[in-house]
């Protein structure tokens, strides 16, 4: 249940508002306490009152309090929250919290929030679906905020599609599973590479590829999320996490990355080896800029240690090892070696042909693939939901053996 837990629920100007009352008994009823912050617009469709009433707490609706000139501070609202709700999310919130536009309470609670934060959009099925707001959906995923979903059905409207705020029910189920999972790992050290590797061949050149570790990043995220302790060995990207479950050690070559995760990987329960080794590197690294010549160039390629087969080669009964495949054909017999030839529990499949897989993009497709031939197949995702797919299955895996 959600017994003792604080919750903020974030109410803005839709009609689907009014469900927002059965949201808030719905957590009441799980045990959790909680505390409304409505926008102007909320309160045109349902009165404070009875959110005050059945939270028996004051709403909150502005900065300050008209009557009494009482500040109500956004830092100390955010604070206290264990989970902030925003249900319903219109199309206009959305785009606020997108751009970080702090014009009222709401959203400024949001920016100064630093518990998780889950939002339910609601709206009709034509704004849903319009570039922008799927645009200002994927900035708030990418940014770690938990979406629940619009489902499909009738509309205030008249008009029948996608756009309906979820079910109260699902939603208090959904922050309640949320918490349930949070500790599931809890105890556990996980080693996860992430990003390109770079391959020196002078001082200002080097051969790498187009990797941006945003899988990495995200798996990391998630185990870290489930309360698992993180080693997050990263080749060179522009990523970076403060989160203090993850220990993040920065790499440039695949040599440098094999050393870290061969001294790591006897220490932890799991790894998941998500980035994309280069599998050469010049046999030479010149010490000073190479000099442009008449002649051709030739350099040298040999090759790099294979991190993961090199840690398959030495895990133990109690370890789990998962493993990407990126490629571009002969998909599921190219995964069902590298199986093999790693020792990988499972591989993580994703071809360059699936329109939103692979480098550089959010989103990814994936299909799982096991030392049994099984496959389960995933529809396009973002990478924060193929990371919470991800580590689900590894929790599954680490419950059955147990
Ligand atoms: N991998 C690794 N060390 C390497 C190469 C790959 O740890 N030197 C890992 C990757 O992180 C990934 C898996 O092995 O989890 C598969 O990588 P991939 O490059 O697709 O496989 P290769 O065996 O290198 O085969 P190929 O490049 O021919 O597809």
């Amino acid at each position: 249940m959600l017994q003792d837990k604080k919750i903020l629920l974030g109410v803005t100007g839709g009609i689907a508002a009014y469900k927002s009352v059965y949201l808030l008994r719905e957590f009441v009823r799980r045990g959790a306490q909680v505390k409304v912050i409505m926008t102007g617009m909320a309160q045109q469709f349902v009165g404070p009152l009875t959110f005050s009433a059945l939270s028996r707490s004051p709403v909150f609706t502005d900065f300050f309090d008209q009557n009494t000139g009482q500040w109500h501070s956004h830092v100390d609202l955010g604070l206290w929250a264990d989970a902030f709700v925003i249900a319903p999310l219109t199309a206009n919130s959305m785009a606020k919290m997108a751009i970080g536009l702090a014009d009222n309470l709401l959203i400024t609670t949001y920016l100064s929030a630093r518990c998780p934060v889950f939002v339910a959009p609601a709206m009709d099925l034509d704004m849903y679906a319009h570039p922008s707001v799927k645009k200002n959906l994927e900035i708030l995923l990418s940014r770690g905020v938990h979406v629940i979903e619009a489902g499909e059905g009738e509309l205030a409207s008249g008009l029948s599609g996608k756009g309906r705020m979820a079910e109260p029910q699902d939603i208090a189920e959904f922050v309640q599973q949320f918490f349930l999972s949070s500790q599931e790992l809890a105890g556990r050290k996980a080693l996860v590479t992430a990003g390109p590797t770079y391959e020196m061949i002078d001082p200002v050149r080097f051969i790498g590829n187009f990797s941006s570790g945003k899988m990495g990043f995200a798996i990391a995220r998630e185990l870290a999320r489930r309360g698992a302790k993180v080693f997050l060995v990263s080749g060179p990207t522009a990523l970076t996490t403060d989160e203090p479950n993850i220990e993040l050690i920065r790499v440039t070559s695949a040599q440098e990355m094999y050393s870290h995760a061969q001294k790591i990987f006897p220490q932890v329960d799991m790894a998941i080896l998500a980035a994309a080794v280069a599998d050469y590197r010049p046999a030479e690294q010149a010490q000073t800029k190479i000099k442009k010549s008449d002649q051709d160039l030739v350099i040298h390629l040999v090759k790099n240690p294979d991190i993961a087969a090199s840690l398959g080669k030495i895990k133990r009964s109690d370890q789990l090892l998962v493993g990407f495949a990126l490629e571009t054909d002969n998909e599921l017999r190219n995964a069902r070696e590298k199986i093999q030839k790693k020792n990988f529990d499972f591989i993580v499949l994703n071809s360059l042909r699936d329109k939103g897989a692979g480098f550089g993009v959010d989103t990814n497709k994936v299909t799982f693939v096991f030392p049994s031939g099984e496959q389960k197949a995933f529809p396009l995702k973002t990478k924060a939901q193929v990371a919470q797919d991800i580590v689900t299955q590894i929790v599954k895996i680490t419950n059955e053996s147990r």
